[in-house]
Parts: C-alpha cells; sequence; structure tokens
C-alpha cells in the first residue's frame, strides 16, 4: 500500500491509475477505523479494479465545543487494517496540507506537526474563505445541532474528490444525512463521481458502529441501546400498518422517555433524498435519531421500504 502524504503525491498516484484505464473506487475516513469503516472497504474492493482510502481528521466540521482535540486517532493500526484490506493507495495528509491558506490564522499553532504524528491535544480550527455549502439540507437534523459541521463535510469531500479524482466513492448509510448532502452536491455541481451508499453495521446487540464508541464507559454501554430499540419499535409498528409519521415519532421518542443516561437530541421522519419532514409513510422514510449518552453524541437511523425506490435506484 502506498502512503501519500502530500496532494501532489496523491493526485500523481490516482492520475496513474485512470491513465492505465482502471476504475478507481475512494472510500473517505476520519480513521480509527472500525468493521464499518471496513465493509466500505470491500465494497469498493469488490467493485473497483484499484481502491484508495483517507484518512484526515477534518477540523473544519467540528463546532468549537466538540471532540476535535480527542477524537480518537490510530494511524499504526488503521493502516494495517487496510493494508490486510487489499487498498492500494492511502491518502493520509497533514492538517496544513489540506488548508495551506489557513496557516495565518489559528492554524500556525500546529507548527510542523502532522496528522500521522497526531495534534491530539489541540483543538485548531481553520477559518477558511472558500467553503462548498450545500443550502438548506445542510441545516437539517445534525446540522441544526451541529451548526456548521456539513459545510465542513461537504468542503472537505469536495477538496478530496478533486484530489483523488475516483470513479466511484463509498459512504455508509449510518451517516444518512451527510449521504442526502454529498449526493446533493454531487448533482448539483456535476462532479463526475459515482456515490454509492453501503448498509450500516452494527455491533451484536444492535448498537451501530462508530469511531465514538470508544468514548463508552461499561456503564453507558448498555444504555445506548434505546436509539436501535427506538427505531426497531418503529419499524414494528410500521410493519403492523401504522403509517402516520407524528404517531410513529412520538413512539420512537418514548423509548426515550424512560431510558436512563440518556438524552434524546432529535427523532425525525424524513423524505431520505431532501430530509424534509413527512406526514404519513407512503414512499418510503428515512428514520433518523441523535441522542447523547453522557457526553457522547451518537446517530443511528433506519430507511422504510421503498426508500431506495424513491431515489431512482
Ligand atoms: P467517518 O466517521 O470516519 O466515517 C467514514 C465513512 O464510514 C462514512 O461514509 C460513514 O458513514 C461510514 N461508516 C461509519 N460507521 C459506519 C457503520 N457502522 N456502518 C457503515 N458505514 C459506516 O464520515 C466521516 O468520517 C467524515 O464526515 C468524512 C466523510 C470522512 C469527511 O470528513
Amino acid at each position: 500500500m502506498k502512503i501519500c502524504t502530500t496532494i501532489d503525491e496523491m493526485r500523481a498516484a490516482a492520475r496513474a491509475v485512470r491513465r492505465a484505464d482502471k476504475r478507481l473506487g475512494f472510500v473517505p475516513t476520519m480513521g480509527a477505523l472500525h468493521e464499518g469503516h471496513l465493509s466500505l472497504v470491500r465494497q469498493a474492493r469488490a467493485s473497483c479494479d484499484v481502491v484508495a482510502a483517507s484518512i484526515f481528521v477534518n477540523p473544519t466540521q467540528f463546532g468549537p465545543t466538540e471532540d476535535l482535540a480527542k477524537y480518537p486517532r490510530s494511524f499504526e493500526r488503521d493502516r494495517e487494517l487496510l493494508e490486510q484490506e487489499g487498498v492500494e493507495l492511502l491518502f493520509a495528509p497533514s492538517f496544513e496540507e489540506m488548508y495551506p491558506t489557513a496557516a495565518d490564522g489559528p492554524w500556525s499553532e500546529l507548527g510542523e506537526e502532522s496528522v500521522l504524528s497526531t495534534a491530539a491535544d489541540r483543538s485548531v480550527r481553520p477559518t477558511l474563505v472558500t467553503w462548498v455549502t450545500v443550502e438548506e439540507l445542510s441545516g437539517k437534523l445534525d446540522g441544526w445541532s451541529r451548526p456548521g459541521h456539513f459545510r465542513g463535510v461537504t468542503t472537505v469531500v469536495a477538496k478530496l474528490f478533486h484530489i483523488v479524482e475516483p470513479d466511484v466513492a463509498f459512504f455508509g448509510q449510518k451517516d444518512a444525512a451527510q449521504l442526502a448532502i454529498i449526493r446533493r452536491m454531487v448533482r448539483d455541481l456535476n462532479l463526475p463521481v459515482e456515490i454509492v451508499s453501503c448498509p450500516i453495521v452494527r455491533e451484536p446487540d444492535g448498537l451501530a458502529m462508530s469511531s465514538r464508541n470508544a468514548y463508552l464507559t461499561a456503564e453507558q454501554r448498555p444504555q445506548t441501546l434505546a436509539l436501535h430499540r427506538s427505531l426497531m419499535r418503529v419499524n414494528q409498528l410500521v410493519s403492523t400498518g401504522e403509517r402516520n409519521a407524528s404517531q410513529l415519532a412520538a413512539a420512537g421518542r418514548a423509548e426515550f422517555a424512560t431510558a436512563t443516561g440518556v438524552h434524546l437530541d432529535y427523532f425525525e421522519i424524513v423524505n431520505p433524498d431532501t430530509l424534509d419532514p413527512v406526514e404519513e409513510i407512503s414512499h418510503g422514510a428515512l428514520v433518523a435519531v441523535a441522542a447523547y449518552v453522557g457526553k457522547t453524541r451518537l446517530i443511528d437511523n433506519l430507511l422504510l421500504p421503498g426508500s431506495e425506490k424513491s431515489r431512482g435506484m
């Protein structure tokens, strides 16, 4: 596996793949890899000639009071896992490499440090001039409780797409709002990349895998199951014929009324493309939940039948 730490290196390696007329698949990540990430890599491996992955803890998608400094970093382990999965190219740039124009701002604190040597105890966020924003959608669901988050995501993903120039990029259904927003960005900006979504990978008890699960204490771990339970409750009601979204959302929210140690952020039933609330579950819908377990913010969702069809997939 070739590790590229500069944009020039990555661009040259990716262009060589395209010149050889090979199909390049791309899996962007923030590292601290788990089976969810690896499922994306495997799907890329199965459908592309060459697979590129990236590891970059992107500061522009973290809010000022969020966990940028303590976000889990495990570069050596991640590198080994990606190598085992047959990834050919790994893009692991430093903060300065990705955001050089922000070097005069709070950025300069970073000095020579790169993400490989980790800036774990620092909390720096660049102030950019140029952003890629998917208006409207970026203020919904997680965008509502994490202002600026999706603007950071779309900006870094647009940059990564321009650097790697993949034929296909793989994203997890776990981050359903992120997926909808990236699809919309690709469509609106005519980016020449196909977006493939991959199913949510869960722990045996139902908890959706996430790098942030590493923050959970033994006491908090069972409390997290309220998220999955609330989605299963909605699923059960839908299977018995309930179609009214407010009734369904009320039943999902009710699971949190009795849950200890869990604070509900949102529980919404929305159109999976526009992220707008739906009234009736007639053509499928996205049931999305976010909750805090202690200080750890977890998200999960369920795509009800018909959603794939409604997106013309
Ligand atoms: P990160 O949280 O590292 O996730 C990288 C990719 O893995 C995303 O597409 C995410 O949806 C997917 N993923 C995470 N957990 C999953 C699970 N349990 N099952 C299936 N897929 C899962 O998402 C990001 O990073 C960043 O926002 C990024 C897109 C890299 C931009 O910085």
